[in-house]
C-alpha cells in the first residue's frame, strides 16, 4: 500500500512526455507531441500527447489516460507496480503502508518459493551448459531438435542431473531451506533424504506474466513408455495451473503490437514458432483451456487464432472447448496444418515468411468452420444432421455479442441450408435457458472469485462488481455530456437567460440545475467525478482537469481523460464543430444538455412506471399509477418543449 502523499508526489514529477518518450519516438507538432500508437499496428500517427495535461490518447484505437495509466498499460504492470517504477525513476522514496504480521509472513513464503525456484532455474540451465551430462544429454538433444543456443538461453531451458538428489543436496548446501525446495515442487520428502523430482529431465522453466519462474515442465529422453513424458511442478502457493499460459511473458509485447495471440499445446510448439520469428504465441500446456487463461489473453487482445495438427480426431474432441472462448467475447479463428505436423515441426520445416503466410491463409473462422467440418459428415445422415445443427447453435449461441450472433446466424444458415428463422430462434431458445439456468445457481450477491496469484504483480486490480451499463440506457449520452462541460469549461461564467445581469460559473449551474430537481448522475463513475468537482471549485481552471487525470481512482482517470479528448462523440460535436463565439455556445448549449439529461431521466421513468402499470395485479388500484404516469406524461413535455424553444 502507498500513502496518498507519496503518491500524488509521483504524479507531480513524472513527466509524461519523459515516459512516454522511453517507449515511443515522439514528435513535437504544435503544443502536443505525436507518434505511432504502441498499442495497436498504425502507418499514420493518431497517438497524441499532451504535455501541458500530461496526458495521453490515441484517436485510432481510443486508448488514453495519465502517466500511471501508460506505465500500466504499456509494461502490463499493476497500478502500485507502475507507482513504483515511476517512483525508481524519479527518485521518490516509496513509503508503503506497514503490513501486518500474517501479510509479511505469506509475502514470505511466496517470495522464498519464488527465490527457490530461479536458484533452481539458474542451476537447470548451468548443469546444461557446464556439466558433461548436461551437455552431452540435455544440450544434444535440444540441438538435435533443432533449437538454436539464442532460444534454448531466451526461453532458461534446463537440464536436472539423473541422481536421485544431485539438485536437492546441492540446494540445502547452498543454504535453501527444505520447506521451500519441498512447496516448489523440486524436492520430494522422503522422511530422511530429499528427492528430486525432475531428476534426468530436460527443463522448461514456466514464467509469470512478469517473467519470474514460478514453476517447471521436465521432460523425459527415455523412451519408456511406462514413464510419463512430462513432470509438471504441483500446484502451489506461486502456481496454479489453470491461471497460467506457458509463453506468455515471452509474448504479450507480440500479441499487443500485433493484436492477435496463436494458441498452441505444448512446450515445444511455443518454443519452435520464436525461433522461427512468430513471438505472439501461447501455449494451454496439453490441458484444456480454463476460462482464466482465457482472461488472460483477453487482457492483451480479443483475436485469438488456434492451430491446430492435422489430425481429425484431436480436432473434434477440441471443439467444445472453443465455444469458452466465444463466451469470453473473443474472435476466434483456426488455422489447420498439414496432415502430420504439429506447430513445432511446421516451423522447423518452414522459414519465418513462408510460416507467416501459410499461417495468414490457412487461417479461418472459428464457426464456419466447424460448421463445414461437421457438414461433410452429416450430408447422408439425417440424424448427425440434427446433431450439427445444435452443436452449431451452442456455439453461435456463446458469442455475447449480439450483432456478432446475427451475422454467424446468417452465414451458417447457408452453410447448412436451414432457414435463418429456424436458426435464430433455435439460437434464441438456447441463451433464455441458459439464461435462466445461470440465474437459478447464482446465488444473489455472489462475486466473482478472485484468481490466486501467480506472482503477486500479475494480479489484475481485484475485480470489483459493477453493474453493466448498456450502451442505449436513455441518460449516458446525456450524462457524459454533463460531465464534459463540467471538465471542460466548469469555470467559465455563464450569463443567465433571465433578463438579469446574474451570472453563474458552468459547474455552480450544473450542479444547482441537478439539485433543483433532486437528480444525481447514475453511472457511478460519472457520479463519483461530481461528487467531486465540489472540491476542486477553488482550484485554478487548469487544474482541475489535471486533479481528475491524475485521480488515484483509475476509472475516474480514464473516464476523465476519455471525455475530454472524445472529438467524436456525436452529442458533443456540434459543440466543438459550429464557428460561433465559445460563450454564446455555452449559453444555449449547457442548458441544452441539462435538459437532454432530465428529460432522458423522465423517460426512463415513464417507462418505469408503464411497467408497473402493465403488470400490476387485477386487483390492485389502478388509480395512483395512472396519475404518475400522467404527471410524468406532462413533464416530458415540458421538457421537449423547452429542449423545442432552446434550439430554434
Ligand atoms: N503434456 C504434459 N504431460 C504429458 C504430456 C504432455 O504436461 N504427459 C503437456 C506439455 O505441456 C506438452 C503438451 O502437453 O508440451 C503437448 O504434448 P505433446 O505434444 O505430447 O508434447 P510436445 O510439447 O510436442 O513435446 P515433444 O515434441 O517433445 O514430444
Ligand atoms: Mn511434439
Amino acid at each position: 500500500m502507498i500513502d496518498r502523499a507519496t503518491i500524488d508526489r509521483i504524479f507531480d514529477a513524472a513527466n509524461i512526455v519523459d515516459v512516454v518518450g522511453e517507449f515511443v519516438s515522439l514528435k513535437k507538432r504544435g503544443v502536443n507531441y505525436l507518434a505511432c500508437c504502441p498499442f495497436h499496428d498504425e502507418k499514420t500517427p493518431s497517438f497524441s500527447v499532451s504535455a501541458t495535461k500530461n496526458i495521453y490518447k490515441c484517436f485510432g484505437c481510443g486508448k488514453g489516460g495519465n502517466v500511471v495509466n501508460f506505465v500500466m498499460e504499456h509494461e502490463h504492470l499493476s497500478y502500485v507496480e507502475a507507482l513504483k517504477y515511476l517512483g525508481k525513476k524519479y527518485g521518490i522514496e516509496i513509503k508503503e503502508r506497514e503490513l501486518t504480521e500474517e501479510e509479511v509472513q505469506e509475502g514470505n513464503r511466496r517470495e522464498s518459493l519464488m527465490v527457490v525456484s530461479a536458484y533452481a532455474q539458474e542451476y537447470f540451465s548451468r548443469t546444461l551448459w557446464e556439466q558433461p551430462d548436461g551437455k552431452a544429454i540435455g544440450l544434444s538433444y535440444f540441438h538435435e531438435r533443432g533449437f538454436n543456443d539464442n532460444i534454448i538461453k531466451k526461453f532458461q531451458l534446463g537440464y536436472s542431473p539423473d541422481a536421485r538428489s544431485a539438485f536437492s543436496n546441492h540446494a540445502l548446501r547452498d543454504g535453501y531451506k527444505k520447506e521451500y525446495l519441498v512447496g516448489a515442487g523440486l524436492s520430494i520428502d522422503k522422511g530422511e533424504t530429499l528427492i528430486d523430482r525432475f531428476s534426468g529431465r530436460v527443463m522448461f522453466p514456466i514464467h509469470s506474466i512478469s517473467g519470474r519462474v514460478i514453476a517447471f515442465g521436465g521432460r523425459t529422453l527415455k523412451q519408456d513408455k511406462t514413464v510419463a513424458k512430462y513432470f509438471n511442478s504441483p500446484e502451489s502457493e506461486i502456481y496454479s495451473k489453470s491461471h497460467v499460459l506457458y509463453g506468455i511473458f515471452f509474448a504479450k509485447q507480440a500479441v499487443t503490437r500485433q493484436q492477435k495471440c496463436y494458441l498452441v499445446e505444448g512446450y515445444t510448439d511455443v518454443i519452435s514458432m520464436h525461433q522461427a520469428g512468430i513471438e505472439n504465441v501461447v501455449a494451454s500446456s496439453g490441458t484444456s483451456l480454463t476460462v482464466d487463461q482465457i482472461k488472460l489473453i483477453k487482457r492483451f487482445t480479443p483475436n485469438v487464432t488456434v492451430l491446430y495438427d492435422g489430425d481429425a480426431a484431436g480436432i473434434k474432441a477440441s471443439l467444445r472447448g472453443i465455444d469458452m472462448l466465444l463466451e469470453e467475447g473473443l474472435n476466434v479463428k483456426v488455422a489447420l496444418l498439414p496432415d502430420g505436423d504439429d506447430p513445432d515441426s511446421f516451423s522447423r520445416k518452414h522459414s519465418a515468411s513462408e510460416l507467416e503466410a501459410f499461417l495468414q491463409g490457412a487461417e479461418q473462422d472459428f464457426i464456419s468452420f466447424k460448421t463445414k467440418l461437421l457438414s461433410d459428415e452429416a450430408k447422408t445422415d439425417p440424424l448427425k444432421r440434427a446433431a450439427l445443427i445444435t452443436d452449431v447453435v451452442h456455439s453461435i449461441a456463446a458469442i455475447p455479442d449480439n450483432i456478432t450472433r446475427t451475422v454467424y446466424v446468417k452465414e451458417c444458415s447457408q452453410l447448412m441450408t436451414i432457414e435463418e428463422d429456424i436458426l435464430s430462434t433455435e439460437v434464441a431458445k438456447l441463451r433464455r435457458r441458459k439464461w435462466q439456468d445461470g440465474a437459478a445457481k447464482r446465488p444473489a450477491g455472489e462475486t466473482p472469485a478472485t484468481p490466486p496469484d501467480g506472482d503477486e504483480r500479475d494480479v489484475a486490480p481485484a475485480a470489483t462488481p459493477q453493474p453493466v451499463f448498456t450502451h442505449d440506457a436513455y441518460h449516458e449520452a446525456a450524462e457524459r455530456e454533463l460531465v464534459y462541460y463540467l471538465l471542460k469549461f466548469g469555470d467559465r461564467e455563464l450569463p443567465l437567460r433571465n433578463g438579469g445581469r446574474e451570472h453563474l460559473p458552468v459547474a455552480e449551474y450544473i450542479m444547482s440545475e441537478l439539485q433543483k430537481d433532486d437528480l444525481t448522475l447514475i453511472n457511478p463513475h460519472h457520479r463519483r467525478l461530481f461528487d467531486e468537482y465540489g472540491k476542486v471549485l477553488e482550484l485554478a481552471a487548469d487544474d482541475r482537469a489535471k486533479y481528475f487525470f491524475n485521480h488515484p481512482d483509475q476509472q475516474v482517470a480514464r473516464l476523465a481523460v476519455d471525455i475530454l479528448s472524445d472529438h467524436y462523440n456525436l452529442t458533443i460535436e456540434r459543440f466543438t464543430k459550429s464557428e460561433e463565439p465559445e460563450n454564446y455556445k455555452l449559453c444555449r448549449d449547457v442548458p441544452h444538455a441539462i435538459l437532454s439529461y432530465k428529460s432522458a431521466i423522465a423517460k426512463q421513468r415513464y417507462i418505469e412506471a408503464s411497467h408497473r402499470l402493465r403488470d400490476a395485479k387485477p386487483e390492485q388500484d389502478m388509480a395512483p399509477l395512472m396519475a404518475q404516469l400522467q404527471s410524468l406524461q406532462q413533464v416530458r413535455k415540458a421538457f421537449s418543449d423547452e429542449l423545442k424553444r432552446l434550439t430554434t
